[in-house]
């Protein structure tokens, strides 16, 4: 069983903290699967906005994990589809994911499933929805800048053991409303955590602001 690693600017307080534990010697992270939940297609591991890199900066390099209980997704690989199918069956393989991490896209997304994903997608290659793009400020890549990404599916979020969803800040208050008070359906992907049986969703208040009919 593994934990389930979300990159983006959401949960690194919470990988700091975990790394601040490790580096005092009260935690031991030795033992455990990392996976990724998502990556890029067409950007190499080493390169400076690829998940890969940001997992490794912000937790995977100042904590004891073995290197081969890290799993990450190679957004170069010459064939993404056969990297998409290849990661998941490592998961299997590797006993599943006991706790992913995640955050909420703006747009409601999950990992990078986006609106409009099914919930019995799994590990694929999607396109990026133009939010997510901009968002994400891909633009700024230029002519490297990615219009596609491999991501674990909902179906695959689902089978999870337990799932820690985070959101912060005021930006992310719609896409949180629509995950908890609106329609479940692929029409906000993160609407899906309704039917774990295990979600824990932790909020700030500004994401909080639209529930119970506030905002
Ligand atoms: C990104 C990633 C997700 C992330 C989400 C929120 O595009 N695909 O893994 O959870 O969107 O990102 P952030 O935490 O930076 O707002």
């Amino acid at each position: 069983m593994g934990l389930g690693l979300a990159a983006g600017s959401t949960p690194r307080p919470l990988y700091a903290e975990l790394a601040r534990r490790c580096e005092a010697g009260a935690l031991d992270l030795s033992r455990v699967d990392f996976f990724a939940l998502d990556e890029y297609v067409g950007l190499a591991p080493e390169h400076p906005r690829s998940f890969h890199r940001e997992l490794e900066r912000v937790l995977l390099s100042r904590v004891n994990a073995d290197p081969a209980r890290v799993h990450l997704l190679a957004g170069d690989a010459p064939d993404p589809e056969a990297e998409a199918a290849a990661y998941e069956a490592r998961i299997a393989r590797r006993g599943g994911i006991g706790l992913q991490i995640l955050g909420v896209g703006r747009n409601g997304h999950l990992g990078f499933n986006e609106p409009g994903s099914s919930f019995a997608s799994r590990t694929r290659v999607v396109e990026l929805a133009p939010e997510t793009r901009a968002a994400n400020r891909l633009e700024e890549l230029g002519d490297e800048a990615p219009t596609h990404a491999i991501t674990l599916g909902i179906a695959n979020l689902l089978e999870a053991r337990a799932l820690l969803v985070l959101a912060t800040g005021p930006a992310k208050a719609p896409a949180v409303s629509a995950m908890l008070e609106g329609p479940v359906g692929p029409a906000c992907p993160a609407s899906a955590v309704r039917g774990h049986g295990d979600a824990t969703v932790l909020l700030d208040r500004e994401a909080a602001a639209g529930l119970g009919g506030r905002g």
